[in-house]
């Protein structure tokens, strides 16, 4: 049975201690950091091609989820990543980035004749549940009693990123909108920055411990869900997966995410993502739920 009681043991021959393993380049990510890159692109165009619903659920549930981003960073801030020069570098750019994303997919409904999602900005406005208020706790504490903690934090931003990644690869790919394809390729782009900090944060701190190895599988088995989950109602988290991931390429793609977090140490048993969306998108397949990817010019 597993523990979250015990120290760090010492590290087997082949383990390297947190300096070891390669820091992310902090400095470079700041200097590269800026609002998102849409030299070239003309939002306004968007307006002369078509978006289908199910895409505008799509993009509406993804921009909450980049507005959301502030929610993460406040926990984050809360443990000891604050005290982590790197780790606050980084969380300042982070969020100013996302927030750039959301409001490029935010931009991109208004012009194409949708409302954007103002489901964001009405969840920091609402009283918090007790068991927001619960676990807000939870993460505190755990934090506070080590620092291996952050480790667990720092896995699942890394599993988020990731994920973010292949979801705007998909959004491009199954877009018949050449400026939805194009904003998406872009932040993609940002999305792979911010998980390489991640990962390697990630690596660096289960690499260092055994407690942290133990509490981020313990952490994650327990509570991990979908990006989103926690905000938006089960019914369109499970329609958002089954839209980008419900189809033989999209659960390869899910199953890549699961092979790449499988080789952080201690996390080699990993397959919450795949489980997970592909459990949405049954539920949704079982309740009739209708789905309608656009046709790009050439599948017409
Ligand atoms: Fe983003
Ligand atoms: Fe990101």
């Amino acid at each position: 049975m597993t523990t979250l009681t015990s120290t760090a043991t010492p590290p087997g021959p082949n383990a390297r201690s947190f300096e070891e393993v390669p820091a992310f380049n902090i400095e470079k990510f700041i200097t590269a950091s800026r609002p998102l890159d849409l030299s070239g692109i003309q939002i306004e165009d968007a307006a002369n091609y078509p978006l289908s619903e199910s895409e505008v659920r799509v993009m509406r549930y993804m921009q909450d989820t980049e507005f959301y981003t502030v929610h993460y960073m406040k926990a984050l801030m809360e443990t000891h990543a604050l005290a982590d020069n790197e780790a606050r570098a980084f969380m300042v750019c982070w969020g100013y980035e996302e927030c750039f994303h959301g409001r490029a997919l935010a931009r991109i409904q208004e012009v194409c004749g949708h409302e954007p999602s103002q489901r964001s900005i009405n969840e920091f406005a609402r009283p918090r549940k007790m068991t927001e208020v619960v676990q807000d706790f939870g993460g505190r504490f755990l934090s506070f009693l080590s620092k291996d903690f952050l480790a667990t934090h720092m896995t699942w931003g890394a599993i988020n990123e990731l994920t973010a990644i292949h979801a705007y690869s998909r959004l491009a790919e199954l877009t018949a909108n050449p400026i939805v394809d194009q904003v998406a390729r872009r932040i993609v782009k940002d999305e792979r920055r911010h998980f390489a900090f991640y990962y390697q944060q990630g690596k660096r701190r289960l690499q260092h411990s055994e407690l942290a190895r133990r509490m981020a599988s313990l952490s994650l088995k327990a509570l991990w869900e979908p990006v989103g989950g926690s905000m938006a109602p089960t019914e369109d988290r499970d329609f958002v997966g089954a839209y980008l991931f419900g189809d033989e390429s999209g659960r390869a793609r899910l199953a890549e995410v699961d092979a790449t977090i499988a080789k952080l140490p201690g996390m080699d048993w990993f397959d919450l993502v795949s489980r997970h969306t592909n459990a949405g998108t049954r539920r949704c397949v079982d309740a009739g739920t209708p789905m309608h990817r656009p046709q790009r010019p050439t599948e017409a």
